[in-house]
Order: structure tokens, then sequence, then C-alpha cells
């Protein structure tokens, strides 16, 4: 993957943002997931790419299109020439609740590696620690809260009760948030979005310490996309509690299921592109603005190489006319 297709990644987040922003606050989470998943497998096939769907929307017999294994590019569209091997992970809404609900940081995201660049992880919980590149020599995910509470604050020059840290606001995470609230540090409590929150914990300046607890495993590999691109750090490990769940690990090839993987680990492409467009508002990107003759969307996007974040304001013009209105 020595091409620079970052651009466009770009442009597929950005059609699936627009697409199911057009149902936010309709209550449908499910319809909103579609309409982002449809627009997103569209613009995926225009891409000069032989892609494959590693992290999707599931398995092949539970998901109409992006499902796992799904090959997506001009490669496998009859096109003649040569594209490069790229495997994907994609998220196209982000936070389902948040869209139907009009609330914050719903996002379309992906990231790409050269084949065998991204792990192939079970859709189960893992457990996650991401901080930021001030911190991630000095945490561990077994060390107890207010140990790495404390190695957080003293790496970025602050004190314990300066920090915030986002939590999902679950019952599974009571004992952390009672922990996190002992030790003196803020919490912010997301009812969804893990993804979004643990970029905002690796961008200087937001605000946002840490992101601790369990959440989807397809979002923690993601999230290691976007942490090698920042510099950052999630530390994780797959919750396994069951027979079954050991089973879905083996049938991915994973055969420890106690490690804890690194972001170097779950993405390990020495080539990663992230790419993420705003639903809703966000703490990093504006939501979708929809007006007469156009859109405006905001978006992220990243790579290793060359090593750059790039905050991308974009207008879509729909009109032909000459006289299309465009407001910034
Ligand atoms: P969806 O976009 O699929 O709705 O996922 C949102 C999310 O909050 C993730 O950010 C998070 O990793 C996961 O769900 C947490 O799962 P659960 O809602 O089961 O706690």
């Amino acid at each position: 993957m020595t091409e620079d297709l970052s651009l466009e990644f770009l442009r597929v987040v950005e059609q699936a943002a627009i697409a199911c922003a057009h149902t936010m606050g309709q209550g449908d989470r499910h319809l909103s997931d579609q309409v982002a998943v449809e627009a997103m497998r569209k613009e995926m096939d225009s891409l000069p790419i032989d892609g494959t769907i590693v992290i999707g929307e599931g398995e092949r017999d539970e998901a109409p299109m992006l499902f796992i294994g799904e090959k997506v590019g001009l490669a496998n569209k009859g096109h003649g020439g040569r594209f490069p091997a790229v495997d994907i992970a994609v998220d196209p809404l982000e936070g389902t609740n948040l869209c139907a609900t009009g609330d914050n940081n719903a996002i379309a995201v992906l990231a790409a590696a050269p084949k065998g660049g991204l792990l192939h992880a079970p859709d189960l919980y893992m457990e996650k620690l991401v901080v930021g590149p001030a911190s991630r020599h000095v945490v561990d995910l077994d060390a107890p809260v207010k140990d790495n509470l404390k190695a957080i604050a003293k790496a970025n020059g602050r004190e314990v009760r300066d920090l915030v840290v986002i939590v999902l606001d679950r019952p599974r995470h009571e004992k952390l948030i009672e922990e996190i609230r002992t030790a003196g540090a803020r919490i912010r409590l997301i009812g969804d979005g893990d993804l979004s929150a643990g970029i905002t914990a690796a961008v200087m300046g937001s605000g946002v310490h840490a992101v601790m607890g369990s959440g989807g495993a397809p979002e923690g590999v993601i999230t290691a996309a976007a942490m090698r691109c920042l510099n950052g750090e999630i530390f994780a490990r797959l919750v396994v509690s069951k027979p079954e769940h050991e089973e879905r690990c083996l049938a991915m090839g994973i055969t420890d299921f106690k490690k804890v993987y690194r972001s170097a680990d779950l993405a390990c492409g020495e080539n990663i592109i992230f790419a993420a467009t705003g639903v809703t508002e966000g703490t990093l990107m504006k939501g979708v603005r929809f007006f007469g003759d156009g859109v405006r969307t905001a978006s992220m996007v990243m790579q290793t190489h060359p090593h750059q974040v790039r905050f991308i304001d974009s207008m879509h013009i729909l009109s032909n006319h000459d006289n299309a209105k465009l407001r910034f």
C-alpha cells in the first residue's frame, strides 16, 4: 500500500456520515446504521484497491453488506490492473443510539492497512485503557485504578483531581466508577461511543486524559489504528468468559485469551490510515450541516506514512447552478 489512499477513504466516511445524518433524531438506530452502511459500501467500491473487510457489520449471514471477509474496491468490480491489497475495519456509524437521539459524538469511521495489518477481532467485549502520548509509558491495564490515575496526573503535570476520565455509563462499570471517584478524578459518563472518546483522550488540549472500561473489541481495533497515528496508546484484553467466546476467538486465530494488546498489536500494519467524519456535533469534529445547495462535513484523516493528522472541513456542492449559495 504505497499509494496515498487517505483522501479516497475520506470520501467513504464523508458519504456514510452525510447519509445517516439525515436520520438524526428519528429514533431508529437500525435505519441510521443501515443507510450509513449502504452509503459506505457504495463509495468503497469506487476505490482503487483490492480491499477486504476484516472488521465490519458482522458475519456474512447476519450482515447483508460490509460483512467480515467481503471484498470491496475496483479490483473486485472486474477492472483490470493491479490494485493494492488492503484490509479495512469499518464502523459506518459508531454510536447508532447517539445518531438516533441526536446526541453528541456519533461518527462514521474506518481504518485501513496493508493486508494483515489489523487484528481480526471477534465481536466480544474488550477491557480498555486509552491514554495520550504523555501517559503511554506509565500506565498498566492490571494496575489499580488509583495508581494509573496518579501516573497519568504526574505525566501530564496535573493533580489527580484535575483529570477527566471518560467511562461508558453501564452497570458493569459500577466498581470502576467508584474507584475513579474515590481516587478523586473527574468523570465524564457517556451513553455510547468509546471509540471517539479514545481519540479525544489522545489529543492534547481536548481536556480528556483517559478512557477506562470495557467496550466493543471491533471499536478497540479501530481505536488502536487511531492511536498509531496520534502516538497515543490503547491497552486492551478480550473479555473471554464463556466457552462460546473461546470458540469465537479460536475461529479468528486467537489462542491467548489473556493477552494484553497494545496499539501495535491490534493495528500492526506499517502503513495505517484512519478516517472519520462527524455525524452529530462532537468534541473533535462538528456534525453534518445541510444547507440549500450543499452539505458541510468535518473530518479527521490520519496516517502513519507520511505521519500526519489532518482536520478536513469540506463543502459538498449539490447544485450545478452558477448561483449556488455557499454559506460558509
Ligand atoms: P454502536 O455504534 O454499534 O451502537 O456501538 C456503540 C458503543 O457504545 C461502542 O462505542 C462501544 O464500544 C459499545 O457500543 C459498547 O457496547 P454496549 O452498549 O454493549 O455496552
